[in-house]
């Protein structure tokens, strides 16, 4: 299983080509679509040959346990399963990954289902699921000697390169929408040293002028066309995994944005299930919200086949996209794995949050479109209160704080948003009181809040 050939196969038209050769938008040059990472070697193994599912499950644990950097990485110590460097020892690590499975016991019994958790990748280093995919991508960057590296991003994408390229030694170069992403993430940048220039223009604008520098300047793409993010970010897939033993949950609920995630996380548990190391898939569900769904109406015009892109808007600023690249992989994965494509509103989308920040968890608003997407899929009678489920909590809460205290203080969701969810609103607020310096103010503040 060691063996590094991988190659590059065009989504669309099957072309193959060897990674050095992709186009520097990462493009097929036949017919314009994205690239996986394909591993033709894996199909090509025979009996004796193929691996064996328990030595690396075996190995994989094992490694948790060693002294060794690349081991303390969730994304490397599978790396097995990502043969994409010439040299591991290029690997560019932060000791991301192996992220936290949390049971969300409150949320699921409100929903009256036993078996409810959060696979929350805010925990990785820089808050955000982002990181398990930069540390593949940065890392092919710098294997291929590239100095720079650019992305256009909502904002998790730029803190995840401008620190790994920064442990690199790269020099990193963000395009953000100006006005359009939250201040966290902004600042997280610009203390890793990146070039941050803030465009006025929304994200699909900035990816347009980047596309239009990466083809005349030898700089690297790092935005998720670049197949090998998607290696790093299908990881947790495994991790999900490992996490039941091998057996795998009924339901994966992931945010829905530029859809690499989903895509990729869907090809993680492809790839398992092809090696034969888990015996069936979950359905995979993606959610975006209501302003800014593509997906969604795209699944409602004509199944998935075709995608028109739509002007983004919402507060969960990480997923206000309205063309997203990877469309028809996510497509794919929904369709493969017998999931759903559905979109939250803005209301729906704070209470949900609330809800997560009060089982002690938190996220930011992106992911918690999660929640709200489950409490739809219950509704309908298309989750059973005896299967389980993972929620993909993509990003940490401190991102934005800004829209955490917005809702609390009450200036979030006010006219129409608020209209008819009054009282479930207030029992999620917690407003910090100002009171005197005194012990019977202070006291006299909790009384008024208990019961
Ligand atoms: N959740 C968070 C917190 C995100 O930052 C993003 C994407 C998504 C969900 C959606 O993932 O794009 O793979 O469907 N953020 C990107 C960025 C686009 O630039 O940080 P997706």
């Amino acid at each position: 299983m060691n063996d590094n050939l991988h190659q590059l196969r065009c989504f669309g038209c099957g072309a193959r080509i060897s990674g050095p050769e992709a186009q520097p938008d990462f493009r097929c040059a036949v017919c314009g679509d994205l690239f996986e990472v394909d591993y033709p070697g894996w199909g090509q193994r025979q009996g004796n040959d193929r691996p064996n599912p328990g030595a690396l499950k075996w190995l994989w644990r094992e490694r948790r346990c060693s002294s060794e950097e690349l081991d303390h990485s969730g994304v490397w110590r599978f790396r097995e399963l990502l043969p994409i460097l010439d040299s591991f020892g290029d690997a560019v690590t932060l000791r991301e990954g192996n992220t936290p499975l949390y049971a969300l016991p409150r949320a699921g019994k409100a929903l009256g289902i036993d078996q409810l958790f959060a696979k929350h990748q805010g925990m990785n280093p820089t808050g955000s699921f982002k990181d398990t995919g930069m540390t593949a991508a940065l890392s092919v960057a710098r294997e291929r000697g590239f100095k720079w590296v650019a992305c256009a991003s909502t904002g998790n994408t730029s803190a995840a390169m401008a620190a790994y390229a920064a442990r690199a030694g790269l020099r990193s170069l963000v395009l953000i929408p100006e006005g359009k992403i939250a201040w966290g993430k902004l600042s997280q940048a610009m203390d890793y040293g990146a070039i941050t220039c803030q465009l006025k223009t929304d994200f699909d604008g900035c990816v347009r002028v980047l596309t239009q520098i990466v083809r005349e300047e030898p700089i690297y793409l790092l935005n998720s066309v670049n197949p090998y993010r998607l290696e790093g970010q299908k990881t947790p897939a495994f991790e999900i995994a490992e996490a039941f033993e091998w057996t795998v949950p009924d339901h994966l609920i992931v945010p829905g944005g530029n859809l690499a995630n989903s895509s990729a996380l869907g090809k993680g548990f492809r790839e398992l299930h092809e090696l034969g190391l888990v015996a069936r898939v979950p359905r995979i569900t993606v959610v975006q919200a209501e302003g800014a769904n593509p997906l969604v109406r795209s699944f409602l015009a004509n199944q998935g086949t075709a995608m028109e892109p739509v002007e983004a808007h919402t507060r969960a600023t990480a997923i206000r996209i309205g063309n997203p690249a990877s469309w028809r992989k996510a497509a794919r994965v929904i369709h493969d794995t017998g999931g759903w494509c559905l979109d939250v509103n803005e209301t729906e989308i704070a209470l949900a949050k609330a809800e997560i920040g009060s089982e002690g968890l938190g996220c930011e608003p992106a992911s918690a479109v999660t929640l709200a997407g489950l409490k739809k899929l219950r509704a309908k009678g298309l989750v059973a209160s005896g299967e389980t489920v993972v929620l993909l909590l993509t990003g940490h809460t401190l991102k934005d704080a800004d829209y955490t205290i917005d809702f609390h203080r009450g200036t979030l969701l006010t006219g129409q948003e608020a209209a008819g969810h009054e009282v479930e609103i207030e029992s999620h607020r917690r407003d910090a009181v100002a009171v005197d310096a005194t012990p019977a103010a202070v006291l006299a503040a909790m009384k008024g809040r208990m019961g």
